[in-house]
């Protein structure tokens, strides 16, 4: 029934009708946030016996067996049905994996911890995706993952032919004590009437890449609207505004132009969610379901450079 109804609204472009559809979804998304500290006191005991004679092959191996057998049963069951229409969970943040700020064990959980979710990472040639740090000479730079300044809500890798749908995030180090923060979709669009969500989510808009893309600049137009079969509904959102690139998502479409730059102003209203920025924290999200982002960091930060910020970053399909 729902679908017909959906059907007919899309035909005839009824935006009323298709955007109560897409608030009555958005609406059941929710975020789960896991104490691990039971399974991160195992791997913190398992690291202090390994870390010596650390091989990262065999550790990925013993280090997956050991999260497989302490593991919660419904904290795995959790893990495996991010993004799923049937689920609804959009986000989940692990927190107290492990507590030592080493490069090597974070990197070891956050890469064992995609696999058991099925996080397939995808490298692009262009971008260093995976350590992320705030680089030195990006100054202030926004909206950039190793620039110093804000980086507004987004999903990310818009641009790209092919879309990712699932990301994650591993806090190896952070004395800048920065969380990254989330907006479900019900919070970016609550600002809108149903008429306008529908508008929006019937239109296109153009993605632009910015600058952590290196070389020629990449474009793409496709339809704000994403609806996958095992994902559900969902709707593309990126309100960066790079450096040099400008807005990320543009519209031709002066009416769906002023949308989005309701829902800009809408969201310095909101309070966004915000991961644990403590050592140990791992976060999963639906790249489509929920958007990410942070404040400018803390200065702080610049007493130890490079290092005083250490996250590791997958980011792929499912
Ligand atoms: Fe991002």
């Amino acid at each position: 029934m729902r679908n017909e109804l959906w059907n007919d609204a899309r035909a005839m472009n009824h935006h009323e009708i298709i955007g109560g559809i897409l608030r009555t979804e958005f609406n059941k998304e929710t975020v789960e946030r896991l104490d691990m500290s039971y399974l991160g006191a195992k791997i913190d005991s398992w690291w202090a016996h390994s870390h010596e004679n650390f091989n990262s092959q065999i550790g990925f191996y013993s280090l997956q067996s050991l999260i497989l057998e302490f593991i919660k049963p419904s904290h795995l069951e959790t893990l495996r049905n991010i993004g799923q229409a049937e689920k609804r969970i959009a986000a989940v943040l692990l927190e107290y994996m492990f507590s030592q700020p080493d490069k090597n064990l974070a990197l070891l959980v956050h890469e064992v911890m995609a696999q058991i979710v099925g996080l397939i990472d995808i490298k692009y040639p262009y971008e260093e995706h995976k350590e992320l740090f705030p680089k030195e000479q990006a100054g202030g730079a926004v909206d950039w993952g190793k620039g110093l300044g804000i980086i507004r809500p987004h999903s990310d890798d818009l641009y790209e032919d092919r879309d990712i749908n699932i990301m994650s995030l591993t806090v190896c180090k952070d004395i800048s004590r920065t969380p990254t923060w989330f907006w479900l979709l019900k919070d970016v669009v609550s600002c809108l009437t149903d008429e306008e969500l529908g508008q929006l989510a019937s239109s296109e808009a153009t993605f632009f890449s910015g600058t952590n893309v290196e070389g020629q600049g990449i474009q793409v137009k496709k339809p704000i609207l994403r609806r996958d079969d095992v994902e559900g509904l969902a709707i593309r959102l990126d309100f960066r505004i790079d450096n040099t690139v400008g807005p990320r998502m543009r519209s031709e479409d002066p009416a769906v132009t002023a949308i989005i730059e309701k829902m800009r102003v809408g969201l310095k209203t909101l309070k966004p969610l915000a991961s644990n920025p403590s050592t140990g924290t791992v976060a999963f999200l639906a790249n489509f379901k929920i958007l990410h982002g942070r404040s400018q960091l803390n200065p702080v930060m610049l007493y130890e450079g490079e290092s005083s910020r250490i996250l590791f970053r997958s980011k792929g399909i499912k």
